[in-house]
C-alpha cells in the first residue's frame, strides 16, 4: 500500500547473491538504504554504498530488484502488501524520460518492452491505478517473464505504467481482489493470478502466503520469504489472529485488515492505558507505508506522553531527535485481550527528516532542537494503518488462504535461519497458535483520559544520551518529496463499507 503523507525514511534492497529458492519457499533478501541514490549505486557495485550522490527523488519504502523479459531487464521495485498488481514504468513514459543529467528520470529503471521478444499485451489500456495521495498508473497488462528471488516465472501478468507520475514500480503481494483490475471493471471475474497466487500456481510454494521481516530500522537487511516462516526471525510463539473481509455477503478479502483491541504507553515511570473512541479499531497491516495513522483522539494521547507536537509546516507530529533515546515504549495489543502484543521502542519511532543540517525548532519549549517526525500518525478515518514504524518491531506471516496473520515480537539482527516450509496449500501458520478469545474483540473499552503516568520517563533522555551517528548518513531532501502513498482507490472504496463488526 502507498500510504498518507509519510517520511521518506529509507529502502530495502535485493541482495540477489542471498536470494534462494527451492524446498516449497522463495525468499527475497531486502537491504535497507537511506536513499535512493545509495541503490542506484549498489546495484552498480555494492561496495560504493557508502558512497552519497545526491539525488532529490528519495522515496520511502522497501525495494528489490527483479528481473524482466527476455533478455532480463533489472529493475528494482517498491514491495507493497497494500495493493496486489506489479506494475513496472515503461521506458516511453514521460517520468523515465526526464533528464539526461542525473536529475529526475527512473533512477530505478524502466521496462523496454519493444526489446523483449516474450512481451505480450494481454490487456491493451486496462491497467489504471491509482493511490489515496492521488498519484497514479495507467497503460496495458502485459504478460512477460519476471524472475524474483531466484525463482522464475513465465507468462507473469503485470501493469506497463506508460502514463504515470510515480517514477519506479511497485511489487503488490496483497489479496488478488485487490488488483487495480477488479476496481475498473467492478468484477471479481477479472481477477488474475497475481505474484504469490502465480507463484502457487507454478508449484514454487505451497499456499498463498508470505513473511515479511523488515528488520531494524538501523539495520541493513530484512526479507520477504515467500511460502514459509523462518522460527529463527522473532521471539515467543507466533500467535495466529484473524483478517477481516472488507466486504460482506459474500466475503471480500482486499486487505489486511486486523483489530487493535488496546495501547499501552510503559516508561520507567509508570504505565498507561491509552483510550479511543473508535476501539476495537480496523487497522491494515501495510508494509508500504513509512508510518502509522491512529485515530485523533488515540494519537494526541500517545503525542502527550512523548511530549510530540503537530506542525502545521510538515503536516505531520514532530519531536526532538534526541527523544530516540527515551526508554519508553508503545505495547500494541491485537486480536482481543489475550491475543498478541507488539511493543515498539522509541528508538523505532523518532524518524530522521533530513542529513545531518536537520532542521530546528524555531520556537517553544524545544527551541534549537533537532527536528525528527514520530512515527505514529493522526488520521481522520478509516482506513487506518500500521506501517513500517510498526512492523519493524514485528514478524507477520501473511496467509491469504486461510485470511490470517501469524505475528510475533522481531528478532532484531538475526543471522540465524530456519525456514519451515507451509506443507499444502490451505495448511495453518506452522508453529503457530490461535489468539483464544477474539470474539470479545467488539468490546469497547471505556473512553476515559488515561494519567499520563509513563509520560515522565518517556521524556527522560538524560541517561542514554549519545549523540546521534545515523544522521551524517542520511542525505537531504526536500519534505514534499515524501510522499509515500499505498492504499489504492478500490480499497478505499470498499473499505467505507466496513462491516466486520456485526
Ligand atoms: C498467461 O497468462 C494469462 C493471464 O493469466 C492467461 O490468460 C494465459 O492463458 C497464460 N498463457 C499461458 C501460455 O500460460
Ligand atoms: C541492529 O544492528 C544495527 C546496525 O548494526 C544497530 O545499529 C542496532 O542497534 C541493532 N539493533 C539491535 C536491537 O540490536
Ligand atoms: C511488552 O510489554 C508488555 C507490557 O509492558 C509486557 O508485559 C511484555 O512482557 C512485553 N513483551 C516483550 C516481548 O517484551
Ligand atoms: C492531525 O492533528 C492536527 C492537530 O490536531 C490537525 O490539525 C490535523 O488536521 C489532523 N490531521 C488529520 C488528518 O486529521
Amino acid at each position: 500500500m502507498r500510504g498518507h503523507n509519510a517520511v521518506t525514511i529509507g529502502a530495502l534492497l535485493a541482495d540477489a547473491v542471498n536470494a534462494y529458492s527451492g524446498n516449497g519457499v522463495v525468499q527475497w533478501d531486502i537491504q535497507r538504504s537511506q536513499r535512493k541514490e545509495e541503490f542506484n549505486r549498489l546495484r552498480k557495485r555494492a561496495d560504493t554504498f557508502e558512497e552519497v550522490v545526491t539525488n532529490d527523488q528519495a522515496r520511502g519504502g522497501y525495494f528489490a530488484t527483479c528481473r524482466l523479459g527476455t533478455p532480463g531487464q533489472d529493475l528494482t521495485l517498491q514491495l507493497d502488501t497494500g495493493s496486489s498488481d506489479i506494475w513496472v514504468p515503461s521506458s516511453r513514459a514521460a517520468v523515465c524520460r526526464q533528464s539526461r543529467t542525473g536529475e529526475g528520470g527512473c533512477g530505478l529503471g524502466s521496462f523496454n518492452s519493444d526489446s523483449s521478444t516474450s512481451f505480450t499485451v494481454v490487456g491493451e489500456g486496462n491497467f489504471d491505478i491509482e493511490y489515496l495521495d492521488g498519484s497514479s498508473s495507467k497503460g496495458d497488462y502485459f504478460t512477460d517473464v519476471f524472475e524474483i528471488g531466484g525463482a522464475t516465472l513465465q507468462n507473469m501478468t503485470m501493469g506497463l505504467g506508460i502514463s504515470t507520475d510515480i517514477a519506479n514500480g511497485l511489487v503488490g503481494v496483497g489479496y488478488a481482489a485487490n488488483e487495480a483490475i477488479v476496481g475498473n471493471t467492478r468484477s471479481t471475474s477479472s481477477v488474475y493470478p497475481n505474484l504469490p497466487v502465480h507463484m502457487v500456481n507454478e508449484g514454487l510454494i505451497n499456499t498463498v502466503a508470505y513473511s515479511l521481516w523488515l528488520n531494524d530500522l538501523d539495520a541493513s537487511s530484512g526479507n520477504i520469504l515467500f511460502g514459509g516462516i523462518d522460527t529463527e526471525k522473532y521471539q515467543g510463539d507466533l500467535t495466529r489472529i484473524t483478517i477481516y473481509p472488507t466486504q460482506r455477503d459474500p466475503d471480500i478479502y482486499t486487505a489486511f485488515y486486523v483489530v487493535l483491541t488496546s495501547l499501552e504507553a510503559v516508561s520507567s515511570s509508570g504505565r498507561d492505558t491509552l483510550t479511543s473512541e473508535q476501539f476495537p479499531i480496523p487497522v491494515v497491516l501495510d508494509s508500504g507505508t513509512t508510518l502509522s495513522y491512529l485515530p485523533n483522539d488515540l494519537a494526541s494521547q500517545i503525542w502527550k506522553e512523548v511530549g510530540a507536537v503537530y506542525s502545521s509546516r510538515y503536516q505531520l507530529a514532530v519531536l526532538p531527535c534526541d527523544m530516540q533515546n527515551s526508554k519508553g515504549y508503545f505495547s500494541f495489543g491485537l486480536g482481543g485481550p489475550s491475543g498478541p502484543r507488539i511493543n515498539v521502542t522509541m528508538d523505532e519511532l523518532v524518524i530522521d527528516l533530513t542529513a545531518g543540517n536537520a532542521p530546528t525548532f524555531s520556537s517553544g519549549q524545544y527551541q534549537g532542537q533537532e527536528v525528527c517526525a514520530f512515527g505514529i500518525q493522526n488520521f481522520t478515518n478509516s482506513p487506518y494503518l500500521l506501517g513500517d514504524t510498526f512492523l519493524r518491531s514485528a514478524y507477520v506471516v501473511y496467509d491469504l488462504v486461510n485470511n490470517e496473520v501469524g505475528i510475533a515480537a522481531t528478532d532484531f539482527n538475526s543471522t540465524d535461519s530456519n525456514i519451515v516450509p507451509f506443507p499444502s496449500s490451505g495448511a495453518p501458520i506452522p508453529s503457530a497458535t490461535v489468539a483464544p478469545d477474539q470474539s470479545e474483540v467488539t468490546n469497547r473499552p471505556a473512553f476515559t483520559s488515561p494519567g499520563f503516568a509513563a509520560s515522565p520517563g518517556f521524556l527522560d533522555t538524560s541517561a542514554t544520551r549519545n549523540e546521534n551517528a545515523a544522521a551524517g548518513m542520511l542525505a537531504a531532501f526536500g519534505i514534499g518529496q515524501m510522499m509515500v502513498v499505498g492504499v489504492t482507490m478500490v480499497l478505499t472504496a470498499l473499505g467505507s463499507g466496513l462491516f466486520f463488526i456485526t
